[in-house]
Formats: C-alpha cells, sequence, structure tokens
C-alpha cells in the first residue's frame, strides 16, 4: 500500500545568497550605522532592545543597490507565482541593529505581498534565528503526540540568519527573531513590497 502525502496549502519562505555580499556588506554596514547616528532615537515597532530606523529607505539614493535587489528578488517570486503582468512594485524598507539582548517579537506585516529582510552583519547562530509560526489555525487546537518534529507538526520553523542572505516570505505570516545571545551586533534590512496595477 502506498500512501502519498501531497500538501495542499504551502507557505512558503524563500532565500537568496548574494554573490557580491563581501562588497556589498561593508557598504551598507557602514550606511546602517551613519543612519543610527542621524537619529539615535529610531522607531518603536516589534524590536525589543533594538534600533529600529524609520521606513525611508526606498527614499534615499545611498541604498539604491538594495532598494533594487529587493524588488527585483520580490518581481522573480511574483514571476513564479503568475502575478499578472506589468504589475508595479513599490517597498519600504527600513534598517533593523539588535545589539547583545535584543530581540523581536511576533509580528505579521499587513497589505503587502511579501515581506523579508536581508542580513547584513551577524554571528550565528549565537545570534539567534528568525522564525515563523504555523499559520493553521486547526493545528493549533490539537497537539500530535510526536517523538520528533517534522514539517507538518512543527508550530514555529527556526530558520539560522546568514550574512548575505535575503529570506522572502508572505507578510500574512507570524514571525519573530530570537535574542540575540552573540557579543555582536545582528544588523539587517526588513522590507514589505506590494505589486499593484501601474497607475
Ligand atoms: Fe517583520
Amino acid at each position: 500500500m502506498e500512501i502519498i502525502p501531497k500538501p495542499l496549502f504551502p507557505s512558503m519562505v524563500w532565500t537568496t545568497l548574494f554573490d557580491d555580499r563581501e562588497t556589498l556588506n561593508p557598504k551598507l554596514l557602514a550606511l546602517a550605522q551613519q543612519m543610527r547616528q542621524q537619529d539615535q532615537q529610531g522607531v518603536d515597532k516589534s524590536n525589543l532592545k533594538g534600533w529600529q530606523s524609520d521606513n525611508i529607505l526606498q527614499t534615499l539614493p545611498a541604498f539604491d543597490e538594495i532598494n533594487l535587489r529587493i524588488l527585483q528578488v520580490c518581481q522573480r517570486i511574483a514571476e513564479s507565482l503568475h502575478f499578472k503582468p506589468g504589475l508595479a512594485f513599490y517597498h519600504q524598507a527600513w534598517v533593523n541593529i539588535s545589539p547583545p539582548g535584543a530581540s523581536n517579537r511576533i509580528h505579521y506585516h499587513p497589505n503587502c505581498h511579501f515581506s523579508g529582510v536581508y542580513y547584513i552583519s551577524l554571528k550565528a547562530p549565537e545570534c539567534g534565528s528568525i522564525y515563523f509560526r504555523d499559520p493553521r489555525v486547526a493545528s493549533r487546537m490539537m497537539t500530535y503526540p510526536i517523538e520528533k518534529i517534522t514539517e507538518f507538526t512543527a508550530e514555529e520553523v527556526m530558520m539560522p540568519p546568514e550574512e548575505g542572505r535575503m529570506y522572502v516570505f508572505p507578510g500574512w505570516m507570524d514571525h519573530g527573531v530570537e535574542e540575540n545571545k552573540s557579543d555582536q551586533d545582528r544588523v539587517g534590512i526588513s522590507f514589505n513590497v506590494l505589486a499593484t496595477p501601474q497607475r
């Protein structure tokens, strides 16, 4: 007897490692630190003990390289999902600097098709992982009597961060970041992307 499993509603996380990360990341790190110096207060959102910039990277020419990359990656993903041709892609992006002890509360991003993060500088795995919570409501009503977690039974999935890698996921997916237990800052750029008909 053959039993065939078929995933019906997969919740995707797409990742891509940039080939030029060794030249790109020092530039982005310097820009991120410069931004924090100019606005030491930052904004208060899902970040606990960390510094977050305003959602303004998309308006700053100094960040053009990463802004373009965010849009390119999300356009490629959208193509693979058969989004209509000719859509315009808009994004908002911000810097996150999480010193030792900092974390991000679990949250989601409404009103966007994709969300994501690009990691510039960190010490893995001590810096903590980004984690995603199972969006299937039914699975929260009953736990499975398991001895080993599988992708089907997991309530949360951790993804260890990697310098130079971009992670993209649907905006509705609940996610957070564990406490940074390393001895250095975890620095990344987070973003939301929306695809709309051209006006
Ligand atoms: Fe987020």
